[in-house]
């Protein structure tokens, strides 16, 4: 053969492929979940998602510790509220002294240079494990939206870096923006879950923080995934009303959305790796079925040169450590 083309040639060694390398994951790309639960020497492993942990405020401390050394750079608060805490209208998320609040303070005056940022969403704190504030079998939306307003504002007060509200309310964003702005927060970012889709890998993570919907689904308000469409409207409205970073949720099965909104933005783009497809490896590595530390590599990078900027991962550390 005469060929004048041999694309073989690029990928013939460890070397000249580093070399061609398009996509190349850092540590600071990954943001760290972490759920944070009440007691001291706290660390209960999370039934479905096998190696993940349920820490108390002070082993979280130890854990953003070990992050800052690996080079991740932010972490994401998820709080599990105790059930005679939670009502239908989130009261327990707007307590100054609550669970969520007390974590940022101890991370913030313990690693002032860690970028905070904390769900908002009042499903930890209802009763109905939903989204937002219940009336008959509607979650209603302005209602929710003041409750998630003041929620942002008093996680600011605490220390918070960026808000992430993750609850998929109608004008959420633009409510939380003036509120920031009234009480003086210029400098708190807003991660908006934009396009965040009603899907059944979410399953784990309602169970790490026992907040799985008491009743019907949260189709009403996250997205539906047949839409592609829609979650650029979703996004760029979140843009329009102030979001500073853009999120896609969940990520594997959404690379087609993560890149055309990485196509149609001009802020960073996020994309949640979620407690499902992190269960999906872990279980599938316990079979012996794959091996883990490389599809969590592949499945990262992937998610990357889809388009991500950022990635809100459960392998974070494993991912540093492996890249380190
Ligand atoms: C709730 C929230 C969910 C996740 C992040 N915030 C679950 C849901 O919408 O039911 C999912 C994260 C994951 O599965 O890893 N506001």
């Amino acid at each position: 053969m005469h060929l004048i083309r041999r694309n073989r040639i690029l990928r013939q060694s460890p070397a000249i492929r580093a070399m061609v390398a398009e996509t190349i994951l850092r540590p600071a790309d990954f943001i760290a979940p972490l759920f944070i639960t009440e007691g001291t020497g706290v660390r209960e492993e999370i039934s479905s998602m096998q190696g993940y942990y349920r820490m108390s405020i002070d082993n979280t401390l130890h854990e953003v510790k070990e992050l800052w050394s690996l080079g991740i750079k932010s972490v994401l608060l998820f709080i599990k509220c105790n059930d005679e805490l939670k009502d239908n209208k989130g009261t327990e998320a707007l307590n100054p002294n609550g669970l969520m609040q007390r974590s940022i303070r101890a991370i913030k005056s313990a690693y002032p240079d860690v970028v905070v940022m904390t769900d908002v969403a009042l499903d930890p704190f209802s009763t109905f494990g939903h989204d937002g504030i219940v009336e008959g079998n509607e979650i209603v939306n302005d209602p929710t939206v003041e409750v998630l307003a003041q929620m942002s504002v008093s996680h600011a007060q605490a220390g918070a870096d960026i808000v992430a509200p993750s609850d998929m309310m109608d004008g959420r964003i633009l409510a939380i923006r003036e509120a920031l702005e009234a009480n003086g927060h210029t400098k708190t970012g807003i991660m908006a879950y934009s396009a965040k889709y009603a899907s059944c890998f979410y399953g784990p993570f309602r169970d790490a923080l026992d907040s799985a919907p008491g009743f019907g689904d949260k189709k009403t308000y996250q997205m539906d995934y047949a839409n592609r469409v829609e979650a650029i409207k979703e996004t760029l409205m979140d843009i329009e009303e102030g979001a500073d970073i853009v999120m896609v949720k969940p990520a594997m099965a959404y690379l087609d959305i993560i890149r055309e909104v990485r196509n149609s933005v001009d802020v960073p783009v996020s994309a949640y790796h979620v407690s499902g497809e992190y269960a999906m490896i872990k279980a599938a590595a316990k079979m012996g079925w794959l091996d883990e530390n490389k599809a969590i590599i592949e499945s990262l990078t992937s998610i990357k040169r889809a388009g991500a900027d950022l990635i809100a991962t459960y392998f974070a550390k494993d991912a540093a450590k492996l890249m380190a």
